[in-house]
Formats: structure tokens, sequence, C-alpha cells
């Protein structure tokens, strides 16, 4: 059975990488597909074909998890692809409102289950915009996010000029 893991991605953290490599185990194949939030709109740090190259680089070992992006609505994709199943992990309670919603709407929209993995407590303050926010100011985010998103942010932030 093969699902979808939805996000904006900007950039995978280590949060993301233990849901999804949990995922992995769970699932014959996982698509980790890197999607618009409306409610995030302008407020990227990369764009989506960066995104889809850090996540590329990131998932390279996991040999049954492949790459993709979509402009559209979730469901769309999900009926274009010939999958019902979606992967979303949960961090803390405040996570759970806004994914319950969701959740509920894709099913109406589109037939599709959402299946939801805790993140491991370890990751559970972690947020793509906390790391970009420290990344921003010339903070150390190694041991958060995957090396693959630690270099692209640094390259990102490389020319930034920071007050002393
Ligand atoms: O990582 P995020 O930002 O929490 O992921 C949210 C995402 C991208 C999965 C969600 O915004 C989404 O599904 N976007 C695609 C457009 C869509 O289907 N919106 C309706 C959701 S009810």
């Amino acid at each position: 059975m093969s699902a979808v893991f939805p996000g904006s991605f900007d950039p995978i953290t280590s949060g993301h990488m233990d849901v999804l490599t949990r995922a992995a185990r769970i699932f014959d194949h996982v698509t980790v597909t890197v999607m618009h939030n409306a409610r995030k709109r302008g407020h990227h740090l990369f764009d989506l074909e960066e995104r889809v190259a850090i996540l590329e680089e990131a998932t390279r070992h996991l040999p049954n998890v492949s790459v993709d992006t979509f402009g559209g609505l979730l469901v769309d994709y999900m009926r274009l692809q010939n999958r019902s199943i979606i992967v979303r992990g949960l961090r803390a309670v405040s996570d759970y409102e806004y994914e319950l919603q969701i959740a509920h709407l894709n099913r109406q929209l589109g037939d599709v289950e959402t299946v939801f993995i805790m993140a491991a407590t370890r990751w559970s303050f972690v947020s793509s915009s906390m790391v970009r926010e420290i990344a921003s100011y010339g903070g150390e985010v190694d041991e958060i996010v995957p090396q693959a998103s630690a270099k692209a942010l640094r390259l990102k932030f490389a020319d930034v000029q920071r007050p002393e």
C-alpha cells in the first residue's frame, strides 16, 4: 500500500524526517509531495524547486520514498496519483485542531483517509518556521534538520549582514 506525505517542507526538519522514516516502514511506498499552504503564502524561504532538491537529497537513503510537487488541491493530487492515504505528523495537541479539520475536509472532498504519526517528543518543539528564524540569525540548526536542509540554509543566509 502506498501513501502520500504532503507538506510545505520549507525546509524539511528532523521532525518531518522522523515521521517520514516511520511511514516508510509501514507503507510499501511513500511519496513526499511539496505543496502550497495558503496560510503561509508569501512566507516561503525556499521556492518549490529548492524544496524538492533538498528533499531529494535528504531522502536519498530511503529506497521506497520518492519526491514530487503539486500546485493544486491535495485531493486532486490524490485522485490523479490514484492514492487514498495521506500521512501527517502530529507534534502536540496544538497541531490537532487544524489537522482534524483538514483531514475531515479531505475525506469529504476526496474520500481519502489521513493517518497520523506522532512525531518523537525529541522533535516536538521543531518547526520549519523556527528553523528559518534561527538560521536567519546565524544560529546552529544542524541538530534539528537533516544535513541537506542545513546546507541549503547556510547557503541562503551566507550573504546576510547581521548586527554585532
Ligand atoms: O507543512 P504544512 O504547511 O502544514 O502542509 C499543509 C499542506 C501543504 C499539506 C496543506 O496546506 C495542503 O494540503 N495544501 C494543498 C492545497 C489544499 O488541498 N488545501 C486544502 C486543505 S483542506
